[in-house]
């Protein structure tokens, strides 16, 4: 039997949906080989937006009929697609084959009548199913099944890589167990597009895009939601299209600067997300930040979002590690990893800091993967050299031209397993001249720091910034000493392997538990005993303190 919403949908865009699934579940085996031609960064933001705005977001009832539910919705228009998931209460996503359907839903909804309170009648795509007859449950209503939008808790993830052929398998396992789901993915888009709904009430023909690391191909389950209220669109089209003499502007307000611009415009949709926006709650406006931003929660889909405004670059910051990520499949795996493991450390946190950024890490591991003889990574100044007149893009006086079609760039010729690469990693780093010596994958070599912090990471389109100014010594410290703990475990490792038992935390698994390391004792700790030893003696220090303690999967 086909499913119920396959029956109910259109053949084309359910063809077509197929055969996304079969390529977005693709495998993650290492190495660039066998490369199928990518979509570019436009082409997939453009696609799921589209998708978007012919989705809707309903609030059920806990035990419902799928069926009944679909056949009752299919009266709007047929459905493409659509899934269930938990999140205060239960909630389905459903995807329209067409954008009508949804007005033609909206049409047919009523605004609820409020007891003592009363409800601001905001037509959204957010809805609430109800049933007419509650206490007359049918037979057909039942649980239905959830996609899972959660990381694996750390023990189950900790045993997934126990059971792993090599330490190749498990970086590859990491990646597929963290990674954005397919789901995960469309409900990020939604999110923004409702988002853009409300907006679009000030700014007709706004976009909120989606960036950072929900888009950026390195986005763990859990992440959070930047989102970039893009008003550049606007009015751009109808430019220039009337023939004459005379030239039509706008009247509008001008303010001092663009920086105030941005923090009026955030101001005002806070306020509106605030007060209309249905299950966005905890609005903050954090309107003096270098980048202004209003954070909020979505309760809906339980994210937690940043929206910013004219904040192009990091738009394109997000392009061009979308390009470094899809080049060769060893470069998220790697990133995956690396980010877990400065997480599992504490080496990175969810509050801004002194700690190094997961977008700091992702450089790192790029620039590093740039330094490989032969180079696994091109350097931006080649992606720049192989870019054509179209791909030119100048933001605020920095050029930030690459070659955005993912098919002209050469595969690299390099085979290393990622097993070594992450050994070399943490030996590369754990050794690294950070005193002297700037990160930049602009040249792909270490250049002389220009300015004295302890980290020196350039920003790949704003050269003149470091974007990890706010790294302190300690932090910086912490760093080395445990990459260079963990290169120690991996060569040790190595000698150890015949004989190690594989029901105990062994390559990736043992550089995620708690490190018994104390940055000044170090040297001194790793030389006395064996990794086998050692590893026994984590594990009962995990045992003792609980699973769940060993690393932390959730959130960034
Ligand atoms: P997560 O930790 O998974 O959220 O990774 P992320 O890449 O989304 O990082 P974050 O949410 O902190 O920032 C979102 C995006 O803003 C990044 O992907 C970058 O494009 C940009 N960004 C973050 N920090 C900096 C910075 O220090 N300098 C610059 N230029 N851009 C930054
Ligand atoms: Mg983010």
């Amino acid at each position: 039997l086909r499913p119920i919403h396959r029956l109910l949908s259109c053949p084309r865009t359910v063809a077509a949906e197929i055969k996304r699934e079969e390529q977005s579940s693709g495998s993650v085996e290492t190495g660039s080989e066998g490369r199928t031609p990518k979509k570019t960064f436009s082409e997939v933001q453009k696609e799921r937006r589209e998708q978007a705005q012919r989705t809707v977001l309903i609030h059920c009832p806990n035990k419902i009929s799928v069926k009944k539910f679909l056949k009752y919705l299919s009266q709007h228009g047929p459905i493409n697609n659509h899934f269930f998931y938990e999140s205060f209460g239960l909630y389905a996503v459903v995807e329209f084959c067409q954008k009508e359907s949804v007005t033609s839903l909206q049409n047919g909804t009523r605004t609820p009548s409020m007891g003592t309170e009363a409800a601001i009648p905001f037509r959204s795509r957010v809805f609430n199913l109800k049933t007419k007859n509650p206490s007359n449950p049918t037979s057909e209503q039942s649980r239905v099944q959830c996609s899972i939008h959660a990381p694996p808790s750390s023990k189950k993830l900790l045993e997934l890589l126990c059971y792993a052929e090599s330490i190749d398998d498990q970086l590859n396992t990491l990646l597929k167990e963290l990674q954005l789901t397919e789901e995960n993915t469309k409900l990020r888009y939604l999110t923004c597009s409702l988002i853009e709904d409300i907006a679009a009430a000030y700014f007709l023909d706004c976009t909120v895009r989606p960036f950072g690391s929900s888009v950026n191909s390195f986005g763990k389950l859990g992440c959070d939601l930047d989102m970039f209220l893009d008003l550049d669109e606007i009015g751009k089209f109808s430019a220039n299209k009337t023939s004459g003499n005379f030239l039509m502007e706008f009247q509008v307000k001008n303010v001092p600067s663009e920086r105030i611009a941005t923090q009026k415009i955030l101001s005002v949709i806070g306020e509106c997300l605030d007060h209309f926006g249905p299950g966005c709650v905890g609005v903050q406006k954090i309107l003096n930040a270098r980048c202004p931003l209003v954070r909020f929660s979505h309760q809906a889909s339980g994210f937690q979002c940043d929206l910013t405004t004219n904040n192009r670059i990091a738009l394109k910051s997000s392009e061009l590690l979308y390009i470094y990520g899809a080049l060769d499949s060893r470069v998220r795996a790697l990133v995956f990893s690396i980010r877990c493991w400065a997480r599992a450390h504490s080496l990175t946190s969810s509050i801004p800091g002194s700690w190094i950024t997961n977008f700091s890490l992702t450089m790192m591991v790029i620039f590093f993967l740039q330094r490989r003889s032969p180079p696994i990574l091109p350097t931006l100044d080649s992606l720049k050299t192989l870019a054509d007149a179209e791909d030119k893009c100048v933001i605020e006086g920095h050029n930030c031209t690459f070659v955005r079609d993912l098919n002209k760039i050469k595969p690299s010729g390099n085979t290393e397993t990622l097993e070594l690469l992450l050994k070399e990693f943490f030996e590369y780093f754990g050794n690294f001249a950070f005193n002297k010596n700037s990160i930049n994958i602009r040249q792909g070599r270490e250049q002389n720091k220009p300015e004295s912090s302890p980290l020196h990471i350039q920003n790949p389109f704003e050269t003149s910034l470091n974007i990890s100014k706010n790294v302190s010594q300690s932090q910086l410290q912490k760093f080395v000493d445990l990459a260079r703990e963990s290169a120690w475990i991996l060569n040790q490792e190595d000698k150890d392997r015949p004989s190690s038992s594989r029901s105990q935390p062994w390559g990736l698994a043992a550089l995620l538990l708690p490190s018994v390391v104390n940055s000044a004792s170090l040297a001194k700790r790793v030389r006395k005993k064996p990794a086998s030893e050692r590893i026994k003696s984590l594990l009962e220090s995990i045992k003792s303190s609980g699973p769940e303690n060993a690393t932390s999967t959730n959130g960034k």
